[in-house]
């Protein structure tokens, strides 16, 4: 009794892997879950060196841990997260430490916090990435909230993250919810990295016509070239795995795209800070797009396009499609990085986001080669307003141009849907506009609003009759 050193509520998929991963650790960890047969598959997985403990029973697991006690809860977002927590709460004593490790809206954290600080709770979020195999063997960990608590639990969550040159991919984030928003944060660049390659595969497949062995073995040699990455590498496993009657599975997937709310999320809340995500919110639109299967039937018959055949310098239109994709990559890593930076003034985060790029190389889905040039980046300049404006990443994103410009020709040309792309090259093109047409906006705002304007050549708030 109270020898074990941390608890995990919620035995599914990711609770069951942390806890093994920590077991493996050397860390004595008990699980709870009411669920008895995820509690039999946990104690049947573990092996004879693992110090575990699972039991259905909340008194039961709370006399398991060492005082104060160190919970983790795992469970999906929203109302379970307060269930699990009303029905522990009767039981914790002051200075026991709570954490969620689910995708929790951030906004939701940090009335939890507010309310569990009152009954001298120790409460944070920590956000998890990598999926099922990176909460078993190495994820990376985005703790934010009260710092003393989360410096007592340090050691188990260094052991147990993702390494890059032998530094742990976790570290304190920064105050109240920064651990669920930079999470947040992560899958919208996530929702947009994800949305580029499909359309990258998308011209591929129908624009060049390429066969899947092929745009397998593209995928694949990306993966050893500046575009290396986690979702590339896993890209070309995708295509290449076949079903049971030897056809690619690809190919019989339905383009049906699901989501949990994380990309939405971040677009959300990029249109309440002003912070564009053009991408981001490309990627979310993407795939209700894709919901809309009956009604796409029906507008392929009737909204037709056909486009021209012409000659195409196969090598050439790869190395294109690769400038274009490397191109959107960084600059939806900017729109991400970019909203941060906001957040962080916007919430009192304080966010370093030298720390968030280097936890970001190693555990998560977004990781990539890229990560490293963003942390240097960071470091030279720790208040870097874009990373666009990093020399280095300036000039990738200046190299690949050209390669942008003609893929989305191309792909206008063809008729193959890249809101993705397109959007990248329009936030590029925006972004380094010193001059908008916005100012015709505010004229016709005043027009018809009287919502007065600025002007270029003198200081002050203006209004014009137009009319007369
Ligand atoms: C996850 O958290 O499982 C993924 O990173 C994002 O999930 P989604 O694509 O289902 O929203």
């Amino acid at each position: 009794m109270k020898t074990f050193d941390f608890g995990i509520v919620g035995l599914g998929v990711m609770g069951r892997n942390l806890l093994l991963n920590m077991a493996d650790q050397k860390h004595a960890v008990a699980g709870l879950d009411l669920d008895a047969e995820k509690v039999l598959s946990l104690t049947q997985e573990a092996n004879a060196q693992h110090q575990i403990k699972a039991t259905t029973e909340v008194k039961e697991f709370l006399e398991l841990l060492k005082q104060p006690r160190a919970i983790m809860v795992l469970v999906p977002a929203g109302k379970p997260v307060d269930t699990v927590i009303q029905s522990l709460l009767p039981y914790l004593d002051k200075g026991d430490i709570l954490i969620d490790g689910g995708n929790t809206y951030f906004t939701d954290t940090d009335r939890r916090f507010t309310e569990l600080s009152a009954k001298g709770i120790h409460f944070f979020g920590m956000g998890i990435s990598g999926g099922e195999k990176g909460a078993r063997f190495g994820p990376s960990l985005m703790p934010g909230g009260n710092k003393e608590a989360y410096e007592r639990l340090r050691p188990i969550f260094e052991s147990i993250a993702a390494k890059v040159d032998g530094e742990p991919c976790v570290e304190y984030l920064g105050n109240g919810s920064a651990g669920n928003y930079v999470k947040m944060a992560h899958n919208g660049i996530e929702y947009g990295i994800m949305q580029l390659i499909s359309e990258v595969y998308d011209l591929m497949k129908r624009g060049y016509e390429l066969d899947d062995t092929t745009i397998q073995k593209v995928f694949q040699d990306w993966n050893n070239t500046e575009l290396q990455s986690y979702l590339i590498e896993i890209t070309g496993h995708i295509l290449k795995k076949t079903d049971t009657d030897g056809q690619k599975l690809i190919n019989v997937i339905s383009d049906w795209a699901k989501s949990k709310g994380t990309g939405k999320w971040t677009s959300q809340n990029g249109m309440d800070l002003e912070v564009p995500l053009p991408t981001i919110d490309a990627a979310v639109t993407m795939r209700n797009m894709s919901k809309n299967k009956p009604e796409r039937i029906l507008a392929s018959a009737k909204l037709v396009w056909n486009a021209e055949q012409g000659n195409t310098d196969l090598p050439s239109a790869i190395e294109a499609l690769k400038g274009a994709l490397h191109f959107s990559i960084l600059i939806t890593y900017a729109q991400g990085l970019a909203l941060l930076t906001k957040a962080s003034q916007e919430y009192n985060y304080d966010l370093n986001l030298e720390t968030i790029s280097k936890i970001w190389r190693g555990g998560c889905i977004i990781r990539s080669v890229a990560l490293e040039d963003f942390r240097k980046a960071y470091a030279k300049n720790g208040e870097l307003k874009n990373i666009l404006l990093d020399d280095t990443i300036a000039k990738a994103i200046n190299d690949n141009q050209s390669s942008i410009r003609s893929t989305v020709q191309f792909a206008v040309q063809k008729g193959i849907p890249i809101a993705g792309l397109m959007n990248s090259l329009a936030y590029f093109d925006a972004y380094r506009s010193e001059k908008l047409p916005t100012n015709l906006i505010q004229a016709q705002r005043d027009y018809f609003g009287a919502h007065t304007y600025e002007r270029i050549d003198t200081n002050g708030t203006f209004h014009t009759e137009w009319n007369d």
